[in-house]
């Protein structure tokens, strides 16, 4: 029988390690012959640790297990399906999972992660096959077909950014997927990194072929420890297969790649301070133009895309450009892999097609807020995305209706809040992570955040608001249009849609506004 325990930093967090060591030993207690598999998770979070038994009927889950519960599942005959308080029933029939459109994460917590015989049992490398015997342009094209637009959180066309990268001529080109996934309320890029590692080796694989680069780089944040041994791990048994190194399938195209660790600066996902970074400088953000694409690491021609991006790619080479094009809605193609955190009673990873709604995700995956409370706001797009009230739920997942109410999809995190957040406070929050977070090469970012959140602090203190509110939407607008890069740019986003949303946590009364 096999039994799968996730291996994922979430399920693990909660004890999935425990319970796969107890599992184990009360196999060999009973003498029972199990085969444990360490999956990925499926990202229904209030369920881990989630343990899933293969069964004749598919695979049969039982969570949140406990060590407590160990023994009782053993009695319940919970290898053979057996019934249990904990029974969940067959995975793949949960509402929460079932109406997903996984692409992007479709082999995520089926698979051992690590095993290669597993990720080509699920159609891994079918991408890679089809891009070399493809010529450069031909890739290009596909990516620019699918309408994929970086995952990150700016959006911008891919195929565009790699056809930059192509038609600027160089002996030297690099591949660097930013994994520094640093906003607040997102994990896709370490459940994908953990939880299917090959198919970023793939995607990044395929992206080196697609513009002749022959050196990729995955930098990632220190503070991800397992994603840094699953891919360490994967990358080793992809160069023994040969699907890495000097003559990759025996097509002579070579492709190198290796993982470097952050150090934990939130800048450092910017794509110039990463640069930096990775050439052994202080993250310091760098002027742009010229753009990466065309003097980016070492001064070569580099792309730089997020994980999600990159890892979209095996499926679009696979399957066609127009696939994954036939998802989502307006400019918005394919799917996005949504994180559903902070205030949810089912926080997880939910992968759809753009065009949803704030609403549908809020209360029909994600059941309203965990305290039982009316939820109040949600802020999309991590600390520099805007708050958004109730009477913008009903906005689509998708990144022109996102725009046009002054909001961003960002890299699709969204962090949830009951109405006893105080919205002030909140506001004196995003200027004090500039504060602290800045760089600090540009004036508005250095200097503002901090003068920003003074003048926040006196407003919740109520002092003379008639001159500190208009004080502080003048230094906004500075930040907003003198900063260097999104941090310090990017900050009003969330203090404005505070303000503006909710002025009575900021003292304003309809008279003090008139
Ligand atoms: P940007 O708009 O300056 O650039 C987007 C990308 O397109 C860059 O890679 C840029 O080099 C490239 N590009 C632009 N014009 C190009 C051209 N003509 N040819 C080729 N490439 C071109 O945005 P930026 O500063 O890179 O990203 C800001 C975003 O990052 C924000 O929207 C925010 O949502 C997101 N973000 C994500 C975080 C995360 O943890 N995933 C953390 C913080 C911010
Ligand atoms: Fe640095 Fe802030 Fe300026 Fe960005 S906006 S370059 S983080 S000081």
């Amino acid at each position: 029988v096999t039994v799968y325990v996730p291996n994922d930093s979430g399920a693990l967090a909660l004890g999935a390690g425990r319970i796969a060591a107890a599992i184990d030993k009360e196999a060999q207690k009973r003498g029972l012959d199990i085969k444990l598999v360490r999956n990925g998770s499926r990202g229904m979070f209030w369920l881990e640790p989630l343990v899933e038994v293969e069964t004749s009927e598919g695979r049969i889950g039982y969570g949140p297990v406990q060590s407590k519960d160990i023994s009782g599942l053993f009695d319940a005959d919970f290898l053979n399906g057996g019934t249990h308080a904990l029974e969940v029933g067959p995975i793949d029939e949960i509402p929460y999972f079932k109406n997903q459109q996984r692409l992007t994460f479709a082999r995520i917590g089926l698979t051992d992660p690590i095993s290669l015989d597993d990720y080509l049992a699920y159609d891994g490398y079918r991408g890679l096959k089809n891009a070399l015997a493809m010529s450069g342009a031909d890739i290009v094209r596909h990516v620019t077909d699918s309408g994929l637009r970086g995952r990150g959180g700016a959006a911008f066309p891919t195929g565009i950014k790699w056809n930059t990268v192509l038609n600027t001529p160089s002996e030297q080109k690099y591949i660097i997927c930013n994994a520094d996934e640093g906003d607040s309320g997102t994990f896709s890029d370490r459940m994908v990194m953990e939880g299917d590692p090959f198919v970023l080796i793939e995607g990044m694989t395929i992206a080196g072929l697609a513009v002749g680069a022959t050196q990729g780089y995955i930098y990632l944040r220190v503070e991800y420890p397992h994603a840094h041994r699953a891919l360490n791990t994967a990358i080793a048994k992809a160069y023994a297969a040969g699907y890495l190194g000097d003559n990759i399938q025996g097509s002579g195209k070579k492709f190198d790649l290796e993982v470097r660790l952050g150090a934990g600066a939130y800048i450092c996902g910017e794509e110039t301070s990463l640069m930096e970074s990775l050439e052994g400088k202080r993250g310091l953000v760098r002027f742009k133009p010229p753009l990466p694409a065309i003097s980016g690491l070492f001064g070569k021609p580099t792309i730089v895309n997020n994980v999600i991006s990159l890892a979209s790619v095996p499926i679009i080479l696979d399957k066609g450009g127009e696939y994954y094009r036939d998802f989502g809605m307006g400019r918005s193609r394919g799917t996005l892999p949504i994180q559903l955190a902070g205030n949810i009673k089912y926080p997880g990873l939910v992968e759809l097609a753009f065009g949803l709604t704030l609403r549908e995700l809020l209360y029909e995956y994600g059941r309203g807020s965990a305290s039982g409370r009316p939820i109040k706001a949600v802020q999309v797009g991590g600390p520099l995305g805007a708050y958004l009230p109730e009477s913008q739920f009903d906005t689509p997942l998708d990144y022109e209706a996102f725009a046009a109410i002054w909001a961003v999809v960002g890299h699709g995190g969204i962090v949830v809040f009951d109405d006893t957040v105080d919205m002030a406070e909140m506001a004196r929050y995003s200027m004090e992570f500039c504060a602290i977070e800045s760089c600090g090469k540009c004036t508005p970012c250095r200097i503002g955040s901090t003068r920003g959140e003074e003048v926040i602090k006196d407003i919740i203190a109520g002092r003379d608001l008639h001159k500190n509110i208009p004080l502080l939407r003048d230094l906004c607008d500075t930040l907003l249009n003198g900063s260097l890069c999104a941090l310090g740019g990017m900050t009003p986003y969330p203090v404005l849609s505070a303000l503006n949303h909710f002025p009575e946590d900021f003292g304003i009364t309809e008279q003090a506004s008139a």
